[in-house]
């Protein structure tokens, strides 16, 4: 007999499958709450640091949030390292390396990191929240709804700050 560890008596695929990516995206909130400061500390434009700030509040419930669904599954919030997470930070801190400081040039290029970032996450918590659904997790579901929609904000948020240094700088520096 199959040993039982959690999700269900038995565990299903999907459900192994779910957890397994759960682990994932709690590894990547993880990660992005170390880089936050870093983008934060790079940025010139006080909306965009200050945007940076407030998603690092964010993020930081959004891994209560997850650990609250690992409760609700009875497993050991436990991360995984994300290695598409790990990679998009990294082409940020390239960002920071080829652009001088100061520059609405570095602080556009942020926007594009961290955007690349918002949409890994929309893409990660869009799967989850379905496959929550699908494995029976309604309420799971709606927790990742949450963070989902959140991360959604952000990105739109960032299009809109993205879009006013452009215009800000059009004349000056961004040629
Ligand atoms: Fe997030």
């Amino acid at each position: 007999m199959k040993k039982a560890s959690g999700i269900g008596k038995e565990e299903l695929p999907l459900a192994v499958l779910f957890f397994e990516e759960l682990r994932d995206i709690y590894g990547a909130e993880k990660q992005l709450t170390k880089a936050l400061p870093k983008l934060r500390k790079a940025a010139t434009s006080q909306d965009l640091a200050m945007a940076f700030e407030d998603h690092l509040r964010v993020t930081q419930n959004q891994i209560s949030r997850l650990e609250q669904i690992f409760q609700a599954l009875d497993k050991k919030p436990e991360e995984k390292k994300c290695e598409g997470m790990e990679g998009l930070l990294k082409e940020g801190e390239s960002v920071i390396e080829d652009t001088e400081e100061g520059s609405a040039t570095r602080d556009v290029g942020l926007i594009v990191s961290a955007q690349k970032v918002e949409h890994y996450e929309i893409a990660a918590y869009g799967s989850l929240r379905q496959l929550a659904k699908t494995i029976d997790k309604a309420e799971i579901s709606k927790l990742l709804e949450e963070t989902l929609e959140e991360e959604k904000a952000t990105d739109m948020l960032l299009s809109n700050l993205a879009e006013t240094l452009i215009n800000q700088d059009a004349s000056m520096e961004i040629r």
